[in-house]
């Protein structure tokens, strides 16, 4: 009786209400699943008729907001200083130029599909709907990109004699040490008041699984950490490594974090990335507003101007200077770099963008080029990352070509703030050397390997000065809340102002809520 009355409402609203009002009506009946992410924002058509955006930036988030604004009829001008979109998001190839501060270089190998480098994003979780959904929306390819790989290698200066494991083995035997002391401890009766009516049998044939360990609860390596002899025909049982000391595991944070760090929200699979280059995606939106970017656009005054609005100067590639006055200017540029450009903020804006400015990650990669997939024909190693101690932090192999001739290998990527600065700090031809001497102990091959490298240090590249916004807990508290209000006629948007900092994601969903707010205000001015 119940479904009768339902089939028939929902008929009668698609009679009413078309298509959009069935799938409203059924997802608010708890019908249909509804998707956690509800979409871009949907503007009226025609609604930003005659009313002008000057968007600062044609990064991911300056991109989305063009292509949004777009939609609804803005009149949208895109200053962007660099000649191509996609800002951090950037792709090199054969040929290409890295110009820093200080250093020019070129990259040497040649062109080709699987030969490019991503300098800046280089993965897409799989939660991560605003920017999947503009890839599907516009037809980006994308692949699984390898980040968790249990044949990729740890390497640890202080442990194992310096020499590179398998994060198998750590991941496993963390896993089977951890169980065998829980299982003593439940055996002595030590967690008995803490387990409560937990059925302690259970509870340890639950932890004899979860740690691999024997019938007798001692965990004696398994084949979740590897072997020392694999098994094969015949009489070749195999044998399994020996453990690695527990003592030498819980010496360094190091091991629990690389262990762990593909169980994270943000990088556990399956992860994605766009078919030959990040860069895809920022040209996809590029395409699409293309007749309303201008590139070599460097701004270098933004005024308030009128009654409510402003004037933004740039400068062209011939030094020559423009005027642009808007009712609204949407400033995507990363508080690091737009600590350059002179803006009419308020002193609490000014104040807050400053201390922002402060946070940026100095972080920093390396790209080789290797005419031999050594990793894959000597160590089965396909896709994924090796993590060291040392400076160059990682090394990731290609996800893709798989026993192709030859691939790029990230030979770098620096994750704390000093190593970034010392990384920056050397000339590129000092980074690669230093790469290919740190990268030589998880590799030993790697010398006479790796070839034709490439380092961005992201401190100094120009219009960008830093990574990404790693805000200071204060900075977070106290000057975020106030740059997430507009100034004014100025509204700002990039990952810095999202809660999914240091991913493209932020820089789309930021970039969402800004367009949002600029059209309520044209709204209200309308009315
Ligand atoms: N989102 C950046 C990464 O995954 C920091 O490496």
């Amino acid at each position: 009786m119940k479904s009768i009355t339902r089939r028939k409402l929902i008929n009668l609203v698609g009679k009413a209400g078309g298509y959009t009002a069935v799938y409203n009506t059924m997802a608010a009946m708890g019908l249909l699943p509804v998707p956690a992410y509800a979409g871009p924002p949907q503007l009226a058509p025609e609604s930003g008729r005659g009313v002008r955006v000057v968007i600062l930036g044609a990064g991911m988030a300056g991109l989305t907001a063009a292509y949004e604004l777009g939609k609804a009829g803005y009149e949208c001008v895109v200053l962007e200083a660099r000649n191509r979109p996609g800002g951090r998001a950037w792709t090199l190839r054969g040929g290409d130029r890295v110009e820093e501060t200080d250093s020019v270089q070129t990259v040497e190998w040649d062109r080709g599909e699987h030969l490019y480098f991503n300098p800046g994003p280089a993965r897409l979780p799989q939660h991560h709907a605003a920017i999947l959904g503009y890839c599907r929306a516009f037809g980006v390819p994308l692949e699984v990109i390898v980040n968790d790989n249990r044949n990729a290698l740890l390497q640890h200066d202080l442990a194992f004699d310096g020499k590179p494991v398998r994060q198998r083995q750590v991941r496993g035997d963390i896993a089977g040490h951890l169980a065998e002391l829980l299982a003593k401890a439940l055996d002595k009766g030590a967690l008995d008041e803490t387990i409560g009516d937990l059925d302690k049998e259970k509870l340890l044939a639950f932890v004899r699984g979860f740690g691999a360990l024997g019938k007798d609860f001692v965990y004696r390596g398994s084949p979740r950490a590897g072997y020392e002899v694999l098994p094969g025909a015949g009489l070749e049982f195999g044998t399994l490594r020996s453990p690695l000391a527990l003592k030498t595991l819980t010496q360094s944070p190091f091991w629990q974090l690389t262990a762990s760090f593909p169980d994270g929200f943000t990088q556990a699979a399956t992860m994605l990335q766009p078919v030959g280059g990040m860069d895809r995606i920022a040209a996809a939106f590029a395409q699409r507003v293309e007749s309303v970017i201008k590139y070599n656009a460097v701004v270098t005054r933004v005024a308030r101007a009128g009654e409510s609005g402003a004037r933004v100067v740039y400068r062209d590639r011939n030094a020559t200077e423009t005027a642009v006055e808007a009712p609204f200017v949407l400033i995507t540029l990363p508080l690091s770099a737009l600590r350059r450009v002179q803006v009419d903020f308020s002193p609490p804006y000014q104040a807050a963008a400053a201390a922002g400015a402060n946070d940026y990650m100095s972080s920093g990669k390396v790209g080789f080029y290797a005419a031999r997939r050594f990793w894959e024909e000597d160590e089965q190693i396909y896709g994924g990352i090796s993590w060291t101690t040392q400076d160059i932090t990682q090394v990731w192999y290609p996800s893709t070509n798989f026993h192709g001739h030859d691939g790029i290998l990230l030979g770098a990527y620096t994750w704390t703030h000093q190593i970034g600065e010392r990384f920056a700090a050397q000339p590129p031809a000092e980074r690669l050397r230093r790469a290919i001497e740190q990268g030589a102990k998880l590799h030993p091959q790697y010398p006479t390997e790796v070839a034709h490298g490439i380092s961005v240090a992201w401190s100094k590249m120009p219009f960008s000065d830093g990574a990404w916004c790693e805000w200071s807990e204060e900075n977070r508290r106290n000057a975020y809340p106030v740059l997430l209000e507009p100034d004014g006629p100025f509204f700002l948007a990039g990952e810095h102002l999202s809660n999914v900092p240091a991913w493209q994601e932020g820089a789309i969903l930021s970039a969402h809520k800004a367009v949002t707010a600029i059209a309520e205000r044209a709204a209200a001015r309308k009315i």
